[in-house]
């Protein structure tokens, strides 16, 4: 396969065509922080905590490490003051999902009074269901700020299916849903 020089941090780096910015700095031990993002499953970039700045001439543009693939020539920042702003706030917005970064990016907790807790959105569990043959069985509905994850009505009810679907979910947004049904 093909491969491309790229630059990461200052970093000189090779990979191969059609690896993502993420798994190219992974590999040469520069971590970027993810949340949506899982090896077993297509990326689907709904996150955007992994945000990176690339940089073409003087044009710099925010791109998603999980689905930018490298690029000949490219030069990649993971980390500067603008990139650690928008993380701050997506970790604050998210809260408490990706905490596990809030010290490092000095977040400061639950400051837009968010409502929906337990999910990010990160679509973990529609992705895993259907990628695992297992069915539409959640669902994305809504659209922007009213985007929200729910099981997708009129679905026969399997108690081990739904269990396997949630077992992806990294904040148990569904698990309540799936319990009522279970014990209708
Ligand atoms: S990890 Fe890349 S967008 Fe979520």
């Amino acid at each position: 396969m093909e491969s491309v020089t790229l630059n990461i941090d200052g970093k000189p780096i090779e990979a191969a065509s059609g690896t993502t910015l993420l798994v190219a700095a992974r590999a040469n031990g520069i971590e970027i922080p993810t949340h949506c993002n899982d090896e077993n499953l297509r990326p689907y970039g709904g996150c955007r905590l992994c945000m990176v700045e690339i940089v073409r001439g003087d044009r710099k543009r925010l791109v998603a490490a999980c689905l930018y693939e490298v690029e000949q020539g490219l030069v990649v920042q993971t980390r500067n003051s603008r990139i650690d702003r928008i993380r701050k706030m997506i970790i604050e917005l998210t809260w408490p999902n990706m905490r596990e970064y809030a010290e490092e990016y000095g977040a400061e907790g639950d400051r837009f009074g968010n409502e929906n807790t337990d999910c990010a959105l990160c679509g973990k569990c529609v992705r895993f269901c259907m990628e695992s043959q297992l069915g539409d069985i959640v669902y994305f509905k809504g659209r922007g700020i009213h985007r929200d994850i729910d099981l997708t009505p009129g679905r026969d009810f399997d108690y081990d299916v739904y269990m396997k679907c949630m077992s992806f979910c990294p904040g148990g947004r569904l698990m309540n849903k799936i319990v009522k049904l279970w014990e209708e």
